[in-house]
This record gives structure tokens, C-alpha cells and sequence, in this order.
């Protein structure tokens, strides 16, 4: 998971400090207003790329009570593997190999060959590559229905600073987000499933995915056919908010999406003794800043969490001349595609509006192919029940949590505005290991223990899936 969010108040109070309050108070367009000019349809590439994959939605039939005893009984079963010596064993081998060997966004070949390794191993089945290094698994009859899990398996440019013996072997790179025991835990569903096979009433996909924090390898997972055939999804992720094996999800907007802009605004050249003849660009820029903050502040829904930022700012330092160009951007953030746009539309309007009062001109760049944006995870309704289900089976009530929706940002979301989808986290909190730190931490580390149930919890979430599509 991406999760940082960028807030850096200091320069843009720096450059707020020489501005004029000159706030632009033209008011905020209906919210009908979804007319898209080209130059603002930023969001129609992931929209036009998906839709030709997009499938009916879909309905879970309901179950009677005999049926669910088996349910509660293959849970049980499920349980049982995980818990087994041998498993508990090979689970964390898998994650400390891959640990030891972080590697970063579409560089995964050892952990994808390792992945591979183990599934040949397991006479389980896959298409190889996707995505560079990705791995399309799949368990069960080859006919539908079929359900996806996702793991992701790429590292952070990061330099570990826990001290222990799997420490990463590659200086400067470091699983600090858990991707590492996100691939042992699909694995371990793997060897799950292959052993339930038998009980399978469809298909179970087993999607091993690079590039997750850099690169939006989900999107090209998608492109390369990681969904064909596939009618929901679920993913899980390690939090170190929740206690160790606990699950946590919430229906409904659950990650923001995600965005950054860069505005250059350009003018004449003056020297200081001249500026009536000219353009003064520090004061077109100044007064964009402070507008962007009126979009947030006074534009939006103040229940609808949005976020912008301006990041930095950039321009020559010669006191004496003014600069031809100035530079600055930032990040956007928000909880619904509806307001990601809106936001994107208006970050472009107020700049460019208020370069022209300074008789500037401006222009703003979204990165619209720099796969540096991605939308909003917005967990389905049914399948959030169906994840907080198997998991209070699985473990009882207190085993499961909701959670509140954060700012951070996953490219799992691509595969959510595709199929039905769920994203759900697994506790790794433990006090008396120490695994309190957040991902993205040098000290990040994990409760081990929770591997097991993340498998179970896996595998249970895609057997049921297809048993309760059968009935
Ligand atoms: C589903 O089953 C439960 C328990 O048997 C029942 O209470 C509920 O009304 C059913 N829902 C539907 C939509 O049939
Ligand atoms: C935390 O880890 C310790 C050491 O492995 C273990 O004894 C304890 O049960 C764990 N606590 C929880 C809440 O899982």
C-alpha cells in the first residue's frame, strides 16, 4: 500500500507570505456537472482501458442452514491445514526467503521464480509472465465460476533497520510493506486449495502481481488478461493497527485515489526597475497557491475527505530579475471518482484563471501516463460481507474488525472498478515483538504467527465464494 501522503505547509506558506489574498470566488459547478472536456478526463484512461473487461454484476444466493454447518465445517478443515507443523514451517521459509530478497516494482524475477518453484511443486498451474513477472495461478475445475485472490510482490527503496536473522540482503531495498508475507499467504492458500481441490465448484485465480508501490502493476496485470474469466476479487494486506491474525475491512470507499499535478506558469522577463511593462510570475503563482487551498476548504463536501497539496515550489533564485517560468505541484487525493474529477478539473481552472489575472500564462499536467495515479478502493458491498463472514467463521467474532477508510492509496483498486471486489487487512500488531511500526518504516516488521491464518482466511474466502455461487 502507498502511504504517503504528501503535506509540506512550509513552502507553501512561504510563498503564500508574499502573495495577495485573491481568492477566486467563482462558485463551485453542479454537481451534475459531469461534462468532460478532454483536457480533464483524466480518469477515462483506467475507465476506457477496463470497460471492454467490465462483467454484469453479480448475486451471492443465500444459504440454507444445513448448507451452512459445511460451510462451517470446511472452515474447520481449512483451520486444521493451516495449523499443521509442516505448514506453519514452509509458510515462514517462503516469506523469509523472499524477505531476504527484496526486490523492487517489475525487478521481481527471483520472487516470481521462487513463487514458481513452489507451485510446480504443488502441480498447480500457471501462466507465466503477466506484467513482466507476474503469475496467473489456478486451482479447482478450469470452469466457472471463477474467483481471484491478489498478492503483491514487490519491495521498497528502503534500507532495513531491523536487526534479525532474514534481515533483506539487498542494501538500500526492504519488504516494508509486507508484500513479502502477502506472496508466503497466497502460497500458502495455494497449497490450501490444491488440497481441497476436490471441493472446489469452480475456479480459484491466483494472481501474483510486481509493481504495486511504483508503476501500477495492476493495471497491466489487468491488460495482459490476469481477469479473463473472473468474477470478483479479494486481497488482503498486513496492518500493524490491528492485532496479530485479526482481519479488518469496511464496506464502501475503504483507500483514497490518488493523483499529482504540476503547474508551470510563464510570463515576460522583467528586472525590477521595470515591472509595469511585465508579467510578475511570484505573485501569479502565489495567488494560485492560496486559491488551491479555497477547493478543499471551500468547495467540497466536508464529509467527503479530499486532499490538496502543494508540494513544492521551483524557480531560479536571482534576486535581482524575476524568472520566465515558475514551477509547482502537488498531490491530489479523494474518496470517489466523481470528486477525484472534480478536483482535477478545478486544480486546472484556479490556475490557470489566476495566472491570467497577472497576465501569466499556465499550464498543468496530471501525469495521466506516468501510471502515478489511481483510483479510489471502494470495497463492494456483498463481497465485504462475504470476507467479514469466513473470517468471524474462521475465528470467532472478535476475530474481525472494521476499519476505518484511510488516505493512503492502492492499485488494487484497478482490479475493483473491474469485478465486484473486496480488500481486507490482516493483523501483524504484536507489543512484545515489537511489530508496531507502520509500513513504509526501516523498523517495520511482522507477527509471523498471522501467516497461517492469512492463508486460511484466503483460501476459505474463495472455496465459499464458489460454494455459495453453486448453490
Ligand atoms: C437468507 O437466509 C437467512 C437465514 O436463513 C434469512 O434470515 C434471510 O431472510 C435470507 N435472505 C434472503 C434475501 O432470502
Ligand atoms: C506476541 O508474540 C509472542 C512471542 O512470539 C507470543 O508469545 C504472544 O502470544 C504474541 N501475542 C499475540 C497477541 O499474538
Amino acid at each position: 500500500m502507498n502511504t504517503h501522503l504528501h503535506k509540506s505547509p512550509f513552502l507553501s506558506l512561504a510563498v503564500a507570505a508574499l502573495a495577495f489574498s485573491c481568492m477566486i470566488t467563482t462558485a463551485p459547478p453542479p454537481e451534475a456537472a459531469t461534462e468532460r472536456s478532454s483536457d480533464h478526463d483524466i480518469l477515462s484512461y483506467f475507465e476506457s482501458a477496463l470497460n471492454s473487461l467490465r462483467y454484469p454484476p453479480l448475486k451471492l444466493k443465500n444459504h440454507s442452514s444445513a448448507v451452512q454447518v459445511a460451510k462451517k465445517s470446511a472452515a474447520d478443515e481449512i483451520a486444521r491445514i493451516a495449523r499443521g507443523s509442516d505448514f506453519v514451517k514452509w509458510i515462514k521459509f517462503v516469506r523469509r526467503a523472499i524477505h531476504e530478497n527484496p526486490e523492487l516494482a517489475f525487478e521481481e524475477h527471483e520472487t516470481s521464480r521462487l513463487v514458481r518453484r513452489e507451485l510446480d511443486g504443488l502441480d498447480v498451474g500457471y501462466r507465466f509472465p503477466l506484467a513482466k513477472t507476474g503469475i496467473r495461478a489456478m486451482i479447482g475445475t478450469g470452469k466457472a465460476p471463477f474467483v481471484a485472490l491478489r498478492a503483491d510482490m514487490d519491495a521498497l527503496p528502503i534500507q532495513e533497520a531491523v536487526e534479525w536473522e532474514h534481515k533483506s540482503k539487498n542494501a538500500g531495498k526492504m519488504h516494508a510493506c509486507g508484500h513479502d508475507a502477502h506472496v508466503a499467504m497466497l502460497m500458502g492458500a495455494a497449497r490450501i486449495l490444491k488440497a481441497r481441490e476436490n471441493h472446489l465448484k469452480g475456479t480459484v485465480i491466483l494472481l501474483f502481481q510486481p509493481a504495486e508501490e511504483a508503476g501500477n502493476g495492476a493495471k497491466r496485470m489487468i491488460e495482459e488478461g490476469a481477469l479473463e474469466d473472473v468474477e470478483a476479487i479479494f486481497a488482503m494486506h498486513v496492518s500493524h493497527l490491528l492485532q496479530t491474525s485479526v482481519i479488518g475491512s469496511r464496506s464502501g470507499p475503504l483507500l483514497a485515489g490518488c493523483g499529482f499535478f504540476k503547474a508551470i506558469i510563464t510570463g515576460q522577463q522583467i528586472t525590477s526597475g521595470n515591472s509595469h511593462h511585465s508579467s510578475d510570475l511570484v505573485l501569479a503563482a502565489s495567488a494560485a497557491v492560496i486559491s488551491l487551498q479555497g477547493i478543499v476548504s471551500r468547495e467540497s463536501n466536508p464529509l467527503d475527505s479530499q486532499v490538496v497539496s502543494v508540494t513544492f515550489v521551483d524557480s531560479r533564485d536571482d534576486p535581482n530579475v524575476s524568472p520566465t517560468s515558475i514551477a509547482f505541484g502537488g498531490t491530489l487525493r479523494a474518496f470517489s471518482t466523481a470528486s477525484f474529477q472534480r478536483l482535477v478539473k478545478r486544480i486546472e481552472e484556479v490556475i490557470v484563471a489566476q495566472a491570467k489575472v497577472y497576465k501569466c500564462s499556465a499550464t498543468v499536467d496530471f501525469f495521466k501516463d506516468s501510471d502515478s495515479i489511481y483510483p479510489p478502493m471502494v470495497n463492494n458491498d456483498l463481497m465485504y460481507e462475504h470476507v467479514k463472514r469466513v473470517s468471524t467463521d474462521l475465528g470467532g467474532p472478535a476475530n474481525f474488525q472494521v476499519v476505518e477508510p484511510v488516505m493512503g492509496g492502492e492499485d488494487f483498486s484497478f482490479y475493483s472498478e473491474v469485478v465486484p471486489a473486496a480488500f481486507f487487512y490482516i493483523g501483524i500488531k504484536n507489543k512484545t515483538l515489537g511489530s508496531v511500526h507502520s509500513a513504509h518504516s526501516p523498523h517495520f516488521m511482522i507477527d509471523e504467527d498471522a501467516l497461517t491464518v492469512g492463508a486460511a482466511t484466503h483460501a476459505a474466502i474463495a472455496e465459499r465464494y464458489l460454494s455459495e455461487r453453486a448453490l
